[in-house]
């Protein structure tokens, strides 16, 4: 059989994983690629590659190997300048390198969000030492967000309230950043009312909105997301243009095609652009339950090209997260019969072979009449279903 595509899947977490299996069922041949092996989208891909991401040299050997006619990174951090050379060359990546280079430096995606497309930032500074965060620090005032540039899930982020404070958030940041740029951006703390991910699918046809998603965040990582999240037709109408605006500015050389998760903060009617990911978003993992097309089939269709629906719904729904506690390759998942006996639950064990404290190893997922009541019910299956520990074997 010939395949629709032969793709090479850069990082092989559980959306990668989810994603594997939207664009299998299309007719894709997948290679699943990430630094360890048994990664969670290995275990239902084609083929797979063991190799770090950030490695150039071996994620030019892939490419030469395999010869995708798509490369789709799963994950931020990878050596985005040989992407850039492999779009050079021919190669296709999703959405495009350039989209890939800039989400992956948080001074990068400012700069392009707030100077050059005027959307609604926090105001915000970069830091390439203390003294910088100190004159920031006086310009946009306290309570202020730190961050490395380069991180994620909240990694060396701190929110500092007062110049007594400032010095050990700064450590903080240059001792988890990832890279050997010690920068950071110093942003204004938005006292939010709500925050939302706008999956937003950019592909031949157009471009096309999911109904916006809510989360909630502790430690940098999300925990409950929902979908729809009630908001105001106003805001939801600004956001849909800002997220329209940053999606069409990362094309660059490539195609642009793909499903991108923005996220914004939203206080009254007003909406401010905070950050995106040029791929599948873990928030959007509701999307297994709320919507017939979800947030990996939706990103499987545009990137091979298939018509994506203009408009898209989602029953009320809701996700929330299964988190190991500590370090252990021996362990179990149990209370599974308790979880999707509450109601309209379902549950996804990711399958990472170890586990590491605050590490996500699956996701409860629960329908109900409305969203605040299916956050409720997946929160009683999550809490149902307990990681139970075996003392290591040695
Ligand atoms: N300026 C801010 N004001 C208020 N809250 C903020 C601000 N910046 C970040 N946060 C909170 O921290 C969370 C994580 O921030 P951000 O998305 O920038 O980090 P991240 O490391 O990229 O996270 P992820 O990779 O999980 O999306 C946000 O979803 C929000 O809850
Ligand atoms: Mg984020």
């Amino acid at each position: 059989m010939s395949h629709i595509a032969t793709i090479l899947l850069l990082g092989s977490g559980e959306l990668g994983r989810e994603f594997v299996i939207s664009a299998k069922r299309l007719g894709a041949r997948v290679i699943a690629c990430d630094s360890y092996d048994n990664a969670p989208a290995m275990q239902v891909a084609d083929a797979c590659e063991v190799f770090p991401m950030l490695d150039g040299a071996a994620l030019r050997a892939a490419a030469e190997r395999h010869k995708p006619d798509l490369i789709v990174p799963e994950i931020e951090a990878i050596r985005t300048e040989m992407l850039a050379d492999l779009e050079a060359e021919g190669f296709t990546i999703v959405p495009s390198a350039r989209a890939a280079q800039l989400t992956m430096n948080r001074d990068a995606i400012r700069d392009l969000a707030a100077g050059e497309l005027g959307l609604t930032t926090s105001q915000y500074g970069y830091a390439t030492s203390l003294a910088e965060c100190q004159a920031i620090a006086e310009r946009i005032g306290y309570p202020l967000v730190m961050k490395p540039v380069m991180s994620s899930s909240g990694k060396g982020q701190s929110k500092v309230d007062g110049p007594e404070a400032l010095a050990a958030a700064w450590q903080y940041a240059v001792a988890n950043m990832r890279g050997d740029r010690a920068r950071v951006i110093c942003e204004q703390f938005i006292a939010f009312d709500y925050e939302i991910t706008l999956l937003t699918v950019r592909h031949a046809g157009g471009i096309s909105f999911c109904p916006p998603i809510g989360h909630r965040q502790e430690r940098g990582d999300y925990r409950e997301s929902w979908q729809p999240a009630a908001m105001s037709a106003a805001a939801l109408a600004a956001a849909q243009d800002m997220a329209a605006k940053v999606v069409m500015a990362l094309q660059g050389g490539g195609r642009g095609w793909g499903l991108y998760g923005v996220e914004f903060f939203v206080r009254g009617d007003e909406v401010i652009f905070s950050e995106l990911s040029p791929r599948p978003h873990d928030t959007g993992m509701v999307t297994l339950v709320s919507q017939d097309l979800t947030e990996f089939d939706l990103h499987a269709r545009a990137i091979l090209g298939l018509p994506v629906p203009d408009e898209i719904a989602a029953r009320p729904a809701a996700s929330a997260v299964i988190l190991a506690d500590r370090d252990s390759d021996r362990f179990a998942f149990e209370g599974l019969a308790e979880a999707l006996a509450l109601g309209a639950t379902d549950v996804r064990i990711f399958g990472k072979p170890v586990t590491r404290p605050w590490r996500r190893m699956g996701v409860a997922l629960a329908r109900a009449a409305d969203a605040p009541a299916a956050v409720d019910l997946a929160k009683q299956a999550a809490a149902a279903v307990r990681i139970v520990y075996s003392p290591a074997s040695d």
